[in-house]
């Protein structure tokens, strides 16, 4: 039967009768991208379909989160006796397995693994392809119903294809990344990408199951009235870190601060901001991940026109990278604001 829902969905589908534009799928953008990608065999373009579908599976079970109680908790087991797993166990396994199952991906490495993977590969295929990923990014937002995140970042490999994958092919600086993305998990479900053509956002419409085309060609604003920081370690940051933030409470700058990268970012890509994870006493390198979580959200941030860097005031992508799961400091955000905390900084220590 033609629910209500899918009534509506298909009248905008073929809206062009009525003078509106007709919806475009993220399978039908990404088709019509294909000659942008780095092959022209296809393989780009089912890669980042098959991330769609991952993020489409975990989409479902986060919005089934808030009915832990009924189904059961992580541990118990859920009433067709299956074992219920924490969300981002669940979220890491439905990647995996469908980045394994693709036929695409020759290797993926995950911020819930402590060593990388190397998928089972079809005989008559080469992937090229190296995944990156946070599953769940914000992953304390789950249990209060906050919005959680997933990013993730793809390379080309650079060891030859002639055997497995190696450390070095994912050991590779964030300029070399070929794609990066992010899903939010808000009040509506959101995918958002760039091939480094720009950044492009697709909204899920959960009546037709699909992403649809809805923010074209992201560009974030300059400037704006939003920082946003972990205030509660203001006085684990250095100097200079703590006299900047300061300032941006003396420009009476709007503090907003949710606690999940994707979320924190995604607002200021539409509205504008300064973003802060600095380095404290607990974490000297800085907390979050540069593999899974600064490099792909750095590419997307200066794909949208903002600027990402260090502490140390080095660009992002720019940064070597040793290990895995190594981390670093970030502020990130509209350019005018990242360029205004750099020559603060600069000012500020050569006072000091
Ligand atoms: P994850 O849930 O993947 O571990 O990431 C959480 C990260 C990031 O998303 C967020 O900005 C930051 O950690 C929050 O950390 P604090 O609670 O220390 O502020
Ligand atoms: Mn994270
Ligand atoms: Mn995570």
């Amino acid at each position: 039967m033609l629910t209500k829902l899918h009534f509506l969905s298909l009248l905008l589908r073929n809206t062009n009768h009525f003078g509106m534009s007709k919806i475009e799928t993220l399978d039908e953008f990404i088709l019509k991208r294909q000659d942008e990608h780095t092959d022209s065999s296809g393989s780009f373009s089912r890669l980042l379909r098959d991330i769609g579908i991952a993020a489409k599976i975990v989409n479902r079970e986060v919005n089934k989160a808030g009915l832990v109680n009924i189904l059961g908790v992580e541990g118990s087991q859920n009433s067709t006796g299956d074992e219920v797993q924490k969300l981002d166990v669940f979220a890491n396994e439905k990647f995996i397995e469908t980045l394994s199952m693709s036929g695409e991906v020759c290797g993926i490495a995950s911020e819930e693994n402590m060593e990388f993977i190397i998928p089972e590969i079809p005989a008559h295929k080469k992937p090229q392809y190296i995944v990156v990923m946070d599953p769940l990014d914000g992953s304390s937002n789950i249990d209060v119903n906050v919005s959680v995140g997933t990013i993730f970042g793809v390379y080309k490999r650079i060891s030859p294809d002639s055997g497995p994958v190696q450390k070095e092919d994912f050991l590779q600086k964030g300029s070399n990344m070929v794609a990066a993305g992010y899903v939010l998990y808000g009040t509506s479900t959101l995918l958002v990408y760039t091939t480094g053509n720009g950044v492009n956002g697709f909204t899920l419409d959960p009546s037709i199951g699909e992403f649809c085309l809805s923010h074209r060609n992201i560009k974030m604003p300059e400037a704006g009235n939003y920082y946003s920081v972990n205030q509660g370690y203001y006085l684990k940051f250095d100097l200079e870190m703590r006299r900047y933030i300061d300032h941006c409470s003396d420009l009476n700058l709007r503090l907003r601060y949710i606690g999940s990268m994707v979320s924190d970012i995604h607002r200021i890509m539409f509205q504008g901001g300064i973003f802060l994870y600095p380095n404290t006493r607990k974490y000297p390198q800085g907390k979050l991940r540069l593999l899974y979580e600064c490099y792909p959200m750095s590419f997307i941030v200066e794909q949208a026109g903002g600027m990402a860097l260090s502490c140390k005031l080095e660009r992002i992508l720019d940064l070597e990278i040793k290990k895995l799961h190594e981390t670093s400091s970030i502020v990130m955000g509209s350019s005018k604001m990242v360029r205004e905390m750099k020559e603060f900084v600069e000012k500020y220590s050569a006072i000091n």
